[in-house]
């Protein structure tokens, strides 16, 4: 695999499929490693899923095969771009709900034949991680903080397709952790913007653990968290209104002081492993980088230890298609291009050589 420098621009169509957002996007890549976001459609499916309190695989990949078609028109039209003005089509090809990947990746081979384009099969935590190269123009190396419903990952990212992941959750992601902390309250899905609102209204006043604190390697672990919480939860049962803003509160203190200790750890691994070479930037993508108190938790962080902390805008931090089709850039101006009998794959791990997290249920 070469990082050698691009020489020329690219248009790329990107596709993503492999939760409950249907999304297509338009990015172009300049000679100088620029991107620029031409159009980006994002179609979510959450009525859909709403009644359920998650994600229906079976309801998602439907609802896919439905909506990709026109998401893909749309973005054509609102870059202004026919098919001969596109140089390569990407799309998520793991890890995900399988059906919905199938959708988006068998749509891809067949636009990717039918027009004779290249096609790129990518990892949706490849396209996450290279995100602030598109909205920040940021180079390598960096450490990212990937917190998401379905991810929970602390990785160094040092070239495109080269991650060391340092740490991940041994049971639930972080976002996933808010949707069931939300359910067990009460409160509506998905659960991180609940418990954040009704959090505001709060006070952190209840004892709550705060889980893998100290640990040497920068692991997560949320399912004791959540026992926690539902035990608080009983023993002030009937919830009234500002037991369930108390409870929010102390959960979202918990999380913020737990994924700030965790993350010092990782900075603190990644300084000793790049030395100079390590560029003190920390990012974080996914949808709970939207948190209020856990930006300001990390903002902290950042500042203490001279790391510069860059989130990308929210609508490129959760699943969005602009990412899919970044990273499909980045990867075709290296001639990284797949072919057309790459599998859809429900599980795809960044770094493949990663120690197991011990009693790790694997996510990616
Ligand atoms: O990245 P994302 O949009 O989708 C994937 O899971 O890939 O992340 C969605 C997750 C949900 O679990 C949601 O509850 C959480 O992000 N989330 C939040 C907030 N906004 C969204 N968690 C905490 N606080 C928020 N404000
Ligand atoms: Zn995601």
């Amino acid at each position: 695999m070469t990082n050698a420098s691009p020489d020329r621009a690219l248009v790329v169509l990107g596709i993503e499929t492999s939760c409950d957002e249907t999304a297509a996007a338009i990015v172009s890549r300049d000679r100088d490693g620029k991107g620029t976001i031409l159009a980006n459609i994002v179609r979510a499916q959450l009525p859909l899923h709403a009644p359920f309190g998650g994600v229906v695989p079976e309801i998602a990949a439907r609802a896919h095969v439905e909506v990709l078609d026109h998401a893909i028109r749309k973005a054509l039209a609102d870059a202004k771009l026919g098919w001969e003005e596109i140089d390569g089509i990407a799309a998520t090809a793991g890890p995900g709900l399988i059906g919905g990947l199938i959708v988006g990746v068998v749509t891809a081979k067949a636009i990717a034949m039918a027009r004779g384009l290249p096609f790129v099969a990518v990892n949706h935590l490849e396209a996450h991680a290279l995100t602030p190269g598109l909205t920040h123009g940021l180079g390598f190396p960096y450490l990212l903080l990937l917190v998401s419903g379905g991810h929970t990952q602390l990785l160094i990212v040092k070239g495109v397709g080269d991650y060391e992941r340092l740490g991940t959750t041994l049971d639930d992601a972080l976002g996933e952790a808010f949707d069931k902390a939300a359910k067990l309250l009460g409160l509506g899905y998905p659960g991180g913007p609940e418990v954040e609102a009704m959090a505001a209204k709060g006070r952190p006043s209840i004892a709550l653990p705060r889980p893998m604190l100290g640990r040497p390697e920068p692991h997560f672990s949320l399912a004791g968290l959540k026992t926690a919480l539902r035990h608080a939860a009983q023993a002030r049962s009937p919830l009234g209104e500002e037991d369930i803003a108390d409870l929010c509160a102390s959960f979202q203190e918990a999380v913020a002081e737990t994924v700030s200790d965790r993350s010092k750890r990782a900075i603190e691994i990644y300084l000793e492993e790049l030395g100079p070479r390590a560029q003190r930037a920390l990012v974080v993508a996914g949808g709970v980088a939207a948190n209020r108190r856990l930006r300001d938790a990390l903002a902290g962080l950042a500042d203490a230890e001279g790391f510069d902390l860059i989130v990308p805008p929210v609508e490129l931090c959760t699943d969005n298609a602009a990412m899919v089709a970044w990273a499909g850039a980045e990867r075709l101006v290296r001639g990284l291009a797949d072919d057309l009998d790459a599998p859809a794959r429900a599980r795809w791990p960044l770094d493949p050589d990663a120690p197991p997290a011990l009693g790790a249920g694997v996510k990616a």
